[in-house]
C-alpha cells in the first residue's frame, strides 16, 4: 500500500519534486544530477506565514488566526488533517496538502511548488499547520526553505496537539507527586525509522505524536528496551477538540489491543504515565464525564478502562453475593 501511495504520488509531482533522490551534497544539501535546478530566489515577493491551526476546533484558533484565515486576498496552503469547521473559516483560496502516508516528501515538495507560484506573483500565502508550527510540523525547515529563497516566513503559534489532546481527554500532563516532567516525542523518525527511545523515569509524562500506526511495536519497545513496567498507564486521545473525539485508556500491556478493538484512528496522541490515571479513579462517580476547556463534556463513557472497572464492579458484587449465601447456609 505504502508503495502504491508512492508511485501515486510520483505520478502526480513535477520533475523538480524529485531532486531529494540526489545524493547529499557535503553541506548537507541534495545535489540533484538528474534535474539540476539551481535555488531561484523571488524578486518583489509576496508575504508568507506559517500559522498554526490548534487540534482541530475552531474555538481553540488565536485571534490571529482567525484574522488571516478571514482575509478574501490570501492563498491558504494546508495541511491534509486541518478538520473542516477550520477549513470553512478560509475566506480566500484553499488548496490542501495530500500527504497520504508513505509519500510526505513528495506532498511536501508540491506544497512548496504551490507555494512559490503564487509568491512570485507577489500574492500573500497562509501555510495552516495543525497545532504548532514548530512541534514536529516541518515549521523550522519551511522557515530555511523559504528564507534560502528571499522570503522571510511570520510565524504563527498555534495550540499544540501535545499539550491540547492529553487535556481535551482529561489528563494533567503534569501532577504533583506523579509527574514533574513531560517528554515529547514522534513515533516516525526520519525516513520512518523508529527514534530513539528515552528510558523510564516514574515522575515523568510522554507524549508521542505520529505513533498510532506503531502503537503495539511502541508498546512492546518501551517495555522491553526502556524499562517500563507493563502495568504504565497509557491514555489515547483522538481527534481532539473534534466533534467525534474519543479517550481509550489501558496500561502498556493491553493498549494495543484495546486500540484495535476499539478502532482507534489518526490523528490521536498517544500519553505514557501515570498522570492518565490520575482523574481516573472518580470517573465511576462522575457519570457526566470531565468538562473539556470549552466547558463541553468529554464523553468518558467512551472509555475502556470505564467498562473494565464496571466489569471488575459487577464481578466483585457477584463475589460478595456469592459469600454472603455461603455464609447464610453455614449459620
Ligand atoms: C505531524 S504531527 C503535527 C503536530 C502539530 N504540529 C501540533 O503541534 O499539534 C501530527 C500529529 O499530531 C497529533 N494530533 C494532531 N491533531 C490532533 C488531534 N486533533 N487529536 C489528537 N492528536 C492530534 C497526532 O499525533 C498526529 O499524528
Amino acid at each position: 500500500m505504502r508503495s502504491l501511495n508512492f508511485i501515486l504520488c510520483a505520478l502526480l509531482l513535477p520533475a523538480s519534486a524529485f531532486s531529494f533522490l540526489a545524493p547529499p551534497s557535503r553541506f548537507g544539501r541534495p545535489v540533484s544530477r538528474l534535474f539540476e535546478s539551481p535555488v531561484e530566489v523571488i524578486e518583489n515577493p509576496g508575504t508568507l506565514t506559517l500559522l498554526g491551526a490548534g487540534p482541530g476546533d475552531p474555538n481553540l484558533l488565536t485571534l490571529k488566526a482567525l484574522s488571516l484565515l478571514s482575509d478574501p486576498s490570501t492563498l491558504v496552503v494546508s495541511d491534509r488533517l486541518v478538520s473542516q469547521p477550520i477549513l470553512d473559516l478560509v475566506a480566500g483560496n484553499l488548496l490542501i496538502a495530500n500527504k497520504n502516508p508513505g509519500c510526505a516528501d513528495l506532498a511536501q515538495n508540491e506544497i512548496y511548488n504551490w507555494c512559490m507560484a503564487s509568491l512570485s506573483l507577489g500574492k500573500n500565502v497562509i501555510r495552516l499547520k495543525i497545532g504548532d508550527p514548530f512541534i514536529f510540523g516541518r515549521g523550522g525547515e519551511e522557515v530555511l526553505y523559504f528564507r534560502e529563497r528571499g522570503i522571510d516566513p511570520v510565524v504563527v503559534p498555534g495550540i499544540s496537539a501535545s499539550l491540547a489532546a492529553p487535556l481535551l481527554g482529561g489528563i494533567p500532563l503534569t501532577h504533583r507527586g506523579v509527574s514533574n516532567q513531560i517528554v515529547i516525542c514522534t513515533g516516525y523518525g526520519r525516513e520512518g525509522t523508529s527514534p530513539d527511545l528515552i528510558r523510564y523515569h516514574p515522575e515523568q509524562t510522554v507524549v508521542f505524536l505520529m505513533a498510532i500506526g506503531r502503537l503495539r511495536s511502541l508498546s512492546q519497545r518501551l517495555m522491553e528496551m526502556a524499562g517500563y513496567p507493563g502495568d504504565t498507564e497509557v491514555g489515547i486521545v483522538e481527534k481532539a477538540g473534534c466533534e467525534d473525539q474519543r479517550t481509550l485508556r489501558g496500561n502498556l500491556n493491553n493498549i494495543a489491543d484495546l486500540a484495535e478493538e476499539y478502532e482507534i484512528v489518526p490523528p490521536s496522541t498517544i500519553v505514557v504515565g501515570g498522570v492518565c490515571a490520575v482523574l481516573e479513579s472518580g470517573m465511576l462517580e462522575k457519570k457526566d464525564g470531565l468538562k473539556g476547556l470549552d466547558g463541553t463534556v468529554v464523553d468518558l463513557a467512551e472509555s475502556k478502562s470505564v467498562e473494565i472497572l464496571k466489569g471488575e464492579v459487577e464481578r466483585l458484587k457477584e463475589e460478595l453475593a456469592e459469600k454472603e449465601a455461603r455464609l447464610e447456609e453455614m449459620k
